[in-house]
């Protein structure tokens, strides 16, 4: 097996925002604990999202790229990252799906202040749990996120799953004028009112369908992230049985996704096992087909004309090793319910909010949780929503009486999905963020261990920033 050493050399050699790769300090005679050091900087950039020869978008990225570097964290090892605002915007950096202490998840105006132009801010955590997880603004994020700005973000394990390769997808949309520019005009109502700004080209790791080699007879783990703004994929890989080990970088009984699709909403990430079993030279289609009628390759799977590395697929245990998650006690547990309300209906009437108006495009509610509407990016001019007990488990009900998807998104906690209109969720899946359907009813749980104020949002980021947001107080 190849597995981490390789790839750790090569991510090294890439350069990253690593500045000082791994620091020893030594805490104690014998035992090394290491940090992370990373420092990145938000700007202005040019990108070539349709390849080499394709049109220079101009875009916003961390560190001159989108996706940004990729930062690789350990688990339970002190984490420093530097972010650098040179945008002429106030920004901040949200590591989703991290559990940390509340004053580091990056939120303007509740957890720190906004980084000004030209000044830094000091981020500084250490990840309990090793998984897939990403990194985006929370500051102006239609425009910060919709220009680029975002990378993925991997807690490494101790002790890896033997792969041979370990490879990161950051697919994310644009909407690309025929020059190949980003189209201005982002936070439009009627949009917003519905499915978001859905945009006209994704790209894999910042460009479009390029074909990934692989090799006949190797097993690759995938860590699948949709960085976009509102798109939602169901991935199929062609000839090949995909097995679901993590969700939203948690651990899950391994399986095969229901009829072989990977459902992944926006800031969703799926970490997979593929044991690569296609013929040498051959070549297989990695489509999305969520949106009825508008199915297209985001890749392809091209094999090299190698022999096979190996004559019979891998034995070794998928299983990836446990997160330290706190298990709700379901028993004890208070209730909380959350109604999702809000948006077109049909007939052109908006739910609940007295219909379409030209005052929606300054800033008025188009949804709400429980009746109440947090607009923009989530500053604290509201009160929390609710306070829960702290060190108590909680059973969150959320009931999207919309005619529209949301993946729905706690910060600071991992919950367990507990059931979906009445069943039971399967595989002990965990997740941040849960996709809801139109009418869905969705049960998750968790111990609400980490005290402050967190943000709960869809991540549709139009929706989140006309009312589909809201802050639940952990006491
Ligand atoms: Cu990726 Cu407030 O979230
Ligand atoms: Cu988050
Ligand atoms: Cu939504």
């Amino acid at each position: 097996f190849s597995n981490c050493w390789v790839s750790r050399r090569e991510f090294l050699r890439a350069g990253s925002g690593l500045v000082a790769a791994t620091i020893m300090l030594k805490s104690s005679p014998g035992i090394a604990a290491a940090q992370r050091e990373y420092k990145i900087s938000p700007g202005y950039a040019r990108a070539a999202l349709k390849g080499g020869d394709g049109p220079i978008a101009e875009v916003w990225a961390y560190d001159g790229r989108t996706p940004g570097p990729e930062i690789r964290l350990r688990k339970g090892e002190l984490a420093r990252i530097v972010v650098e605002n040179r945008l002429d915007e106030d920004t901040t950096v949200h590591w989703h799906g991290i559990r940390l202490p509340n004053t580091m998840d990056g939120v303007p105006g509740l957890t720190q202040p906004p980084i000004k132009p030209g000044e830094s801010f000091v981020y500084e955590f250490t990840p309990p749990d090793a998984g897939t997880f990403w990194y985006h603004p929370h500051a102006d994020s239609l425009q910060q996120l919709g220009r680029g700005l975002a990378g993925a973000l991997i807690v490494e394990e101790p002790e890896p799953v033997e792969v041979d390769r370990d490879l990161v997808w950051v697919l994310t949309d644009w909407r690309l004028d025929t020059e190949g520019q980003i189209v201005p005009g982002f936070g439009n109502p009627m949009e917003a009112a519905m499915s978001g700004r859905v945009g006209n080209t994704v790209t894999l790791n910042g460009m479009v369908s390029k074909d990934q080699s692989v090799r006949s007879g190797e097993r690759i783990r995938l860590r699948l992230v949709n960085t976009s703004l509102a798109r939602i994929m169901a991935l199929k890989f062609e000839g090949h049985r995909p097995v679901v080990v993590a969700t939203d970088g948690q651990p899950c009984d391994p399986h095969e996704p229901d009829g072989g699709r990977l459902l992944l909403g926006p800031a969703m990430r799926i970490d997979v096992i593929i044991d690569m079993q296609g013929a040498p030279g051959s070549r297989h289609a990695v489509v999305d087909d969520f949106y009825d009628g508008l199915a297209y390759e985001v890749t392809g799977l091209s094999y090299a004309t190698d022999a096979p590395l190996r004559e019979n697929p891998v034995e070794a245990a998928l299983r990836l090793p446990n997160n330290p998650l706190p298990q709700p006690d379901l028993g004890n547990a208070e209730r909380l319910e959350l109604v999702l309300q809000g948006g077109m209906m049909g007939g052109g009437m908006m739910q609940g909010l007295g219909g379409m108006s030209g005052d929606m495009a300054h800033g008025h509610a188009i949804w709400s949780i429980n009746g109440t509407s947090m607009k923009g990016d989530g500053h604290a001019d509201m009160p929390p929503l609710v306070t829960l007990a702290g060190g108590q488990s909680h059973v969150v009900t959320m009931r999207n009486e919309t005619a529209w998807w949301h993946p729905m998104h706690l910060h600071g906690f991992s919950f367990r999905i507990l059931s979906r209109n009445g069943a039971a969720v399967p595989h002990n899946q965990w997740a941040d963020t849960v996709l809801l359907a139109p009418r869905d009813i969705v049960e998750v749980a968790f111990v609400a261990d980490n005290p402050g104020d967190w943000m709960l949002h869809c991540h549709v980021t139009d929706h989140q920033t006309t009312g589909l947001m809201t802050v639940l107080r952990v006491g």
